[in-house]
C-alpha cells in the first residue's frame, strides 16, 4: 500500500510516496525550498505542490517539527509562531483535497526506524534522537511510541539542551566534532541516568557524518546511527498516516481516541504532573484502572 509521506523541515519540504508495507519510496522524492517566513498558509501551500507533483488523491502523512495532538500544533520552537493553534491535519486536508495526518517530526523518523531501520527487533527502551536546527526526541518501549516528548528542551546548566548540542548549535558555535561529542555525551548521560535506556538511535543530518563523533562519544548505553537517513520522516509520516496499530502501535494522538478525553484532573495528578505526561502515564496505566464511575 503506497501513501504520500511529506517532511517538512527547516530548509526544505520533501515528499514521495512510500510503500509502507517495506519502508521504502517507491517514487523519486520532490523537494521545495521552504518558504520564508514559514506560516501555515505559505507551508500548506508548497504541501498542496508536492501532492499535485504526484496527482495524488490518497492519504498524506506529514511529518512537523512541534508537538501535534490529535492533528493540532502546540508548539513552535522553530518555526512560525503562527503554528501555535493551528489544525495542521485539518488545513492540509483543505489545500490537498486529501485526508491528511500530520506526527511530530521525531516521532516519525522514530516509527520508521524502528520499523525498517537501526531500531528494528530491538526490545526495551528505545530512544530516537534527531539532531539537526533543534534537538527532537522519540521514545519507544517494546517497539510502541510515548508521542510527543520533547527532551530536546530539557535544562542543562541553565540552557536548553537543543541550544547547547543541535547540528545548528554546533555549527552557530564554531565548534570541531569533538567538542560537539562531548555536549552530545553530557545529555545523553542525563537522559540515561533518568530513563536508562536500551539504545539510542541518532537520526538527523548528522547521521550522515557519524564517523566524525562516534569515537568522541561517551555513553554507557550502545549508540547507532540511523539507517533510514533523510527518508525517515518521509517514510515515517507515511506509516504514521495509515493508522496501522501494528505499524504505529496504539498510541493516544489520533483525533477518535477515547483516552485523550480521560478525565485526568479528577486522578489528583494535576499538581504533579505536565499534562503530557499525565496523558502519557494514563494511556499506559488505563487498562488497570477501574472503570469510569466505579470510584465512589
Ligand atoms: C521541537 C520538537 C522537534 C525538534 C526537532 C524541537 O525544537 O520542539 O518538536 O521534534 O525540534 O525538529
Amino acid at each position: 500500500m503506497d501513501i504520500l509521506g511529506i517532511d517538512i523541515g527547516g530548509s526544505g519540504i520533501k515528499g514521495a510516496p512510500v510503500n509502507i508495507d517495506e519502508g521504502v519510496l517507491s517514487g523519486e522524492r520532490h523537494r521545495i525550498k521552504t518558504p520564508e517566513p514559514a506560516t501555515p498558509d505559505a507551508v500548506a501551500d508548497v504541501v498542496a505542490q508536492i501532492a499535485a507533483h504526484f496527482d495524488w488523491k490518497g492519504s498524506i502523512g506529514c511529518t512537523f517539527p512541534a508537538v501535534i495532538k490529535q492533528g493540532v500544533a502546540h508548539t513552535a520552537a522553530n518555526v512560525d509562531q503562527a503554528w501555535i493553534g493551528t489544525n495542521a491535519e485539518e488545513l492540509l486536508a483543505e489545500r490537498t483535497g486529501c485526508l491528511a495526518r500530520v506526527v511530530n517530526d521525531a516521532d516519525a523518523a522514530g516509527v520508521a526506524e524502528v520499523q525498517f531501520g537501526a531500531g528494528r527487533g530491538v526490545r526495551g527502551t528505545v530512544f530516537m534522537l534527531t539532531f539537526g536546527t533543534g534537538i527532537g526526541s522519540a521514545i519507544f518501549t517494546n517497539g510502541i511510541l510515548v508521542p510527543n516528548t520533547e527532551l530536546g528542551h530539557m535544562d542543562i546548566r541553565g540552557k536548553e539542551a537543543e541550544h547547547r548540542a543541535s547540528d545548528r548549535a554546533r555549527k552557530e558555535d564554531g565548534i570541531k566534532w569533538p567538542k560537539w561529542a562531548k555536549r552530545v555525551s553530557e545529555y545523553l548521560n542525563i537522559l540515561e541516568a533518568l530513563y536508562w535506556p536500551d539504545l539510542f538511535i541518532i537520526g538527523g543530518g548528522v547521521s550522515k557524518k557519524t564517523l566524525k563523533f562516534a569515537d568522541h562519544l561517551d555513553t554507557r548505553t550502545p549508540v547507532v546511527p540511523a539507517q533510514l537517513l533523510n527518508d525517515a520522516g518521509i517514510v515515517g509520516a507515511a506509516m504514521w498516516a495509515s493508522g496501522r496499530e501494528d505499524i504505529c502501535g496504539p498510541v493516544i494522538t489520533p483525533r477518535d481516541s477515547t483516552l485523550t478525553n480521560a478525565p485526568i484532573l479528577d486522578r489528583g495528578w494535576a499538581p504533579m504532573f505536565p499534562t503530557d505526561i499525565q496523558a502519557c502515564c494514563w494511556a499506559l496505566i488505563a487498562p488497570l484502572a477501574p472503570a469510569r464511575g466505579s470510584r465512589g
